[in-house]
């Protein structure tokens, strides 16, 4: 077995770009589990996109649908399939004291982290985030990454990413957890 048997649903957390959605997907279908993003979960319950939800209703909001939603998808994961699963969350989600509680209680917890460098650069492919449109994108990354690193680092996994491949990260991921 690639790990040892999973009864938790392993949760990544960290920054925006940092390739929580790639990792996550590699990860899952290596341990043969389902994989599921909860940015893209809460955007089919609320119907709209996350840009949407943040114009229309405002951050509090959406930090509060994401605390639902990725309390929905880990209880369900514990009840329907003995927590056998991947989940990659938004890069807040981690940030809000009891979105963290919860997934420190039921979840196995994976900060994957890289360098501001390639958080630019892989945020930069695609116009989705509406915290990077307050200014200039490398100044948010930075000042965000400072002000969540004392959360993140309260995961138990802790994984550096680098701008190459995911292959490696992944490799990183499945020791951590085995
Ligand atoms: C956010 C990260 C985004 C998304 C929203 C807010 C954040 O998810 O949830 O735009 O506060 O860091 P990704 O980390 O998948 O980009």
């Amino acid at each position: 077995a690639l790990a040892r048997r999973i009864d938790r649903p392993i949760v990544l957390v960290g920054m925006m770009g940092v390739g929580k959605s790639s990792v996550g997907k590699r990860l899952a279908s290596l341990l043969g589990c389902p994989f599921v993003d909860a940015d893209e979960e809460i955007e089919r319950s609320a119907q709209m996109t996350i840009p949407e939800i943040f114009e229309n209703f405002g951050e509090d909001y959406f930090r509060n649908g994401e605390r639902r939603v990725i309390a929905r998808l880990i209880n369900e994961s514990l009840e329907d399939f003995g927590g056998h699963i991947v989940i990659a969350t938004g890069g807040g989600a981690f940030c809000n004291p009891e979105t963290r509680a919860l997934i420190l209680d039921k979840a196995i917890t994976v900060w994957l982290d890289s360098a501001i460098d390639t958080l630019v650069e892989r945020t930069s492919r695609k116009d989705n985030r509406p915290l990077l449109k307050e200014g200039n994108p490398r100044e948010i990354l930075t000042r965000l990454r400072e002000e969540r690193a004392g959360h993140y680092s309260q995961a138990p996994i802790h994984v550096v990413s680098g701008s190459g491949p995911h292959v490696q990260t992944i490799n990183k991921v499945l020791q951590g957890i085995s």
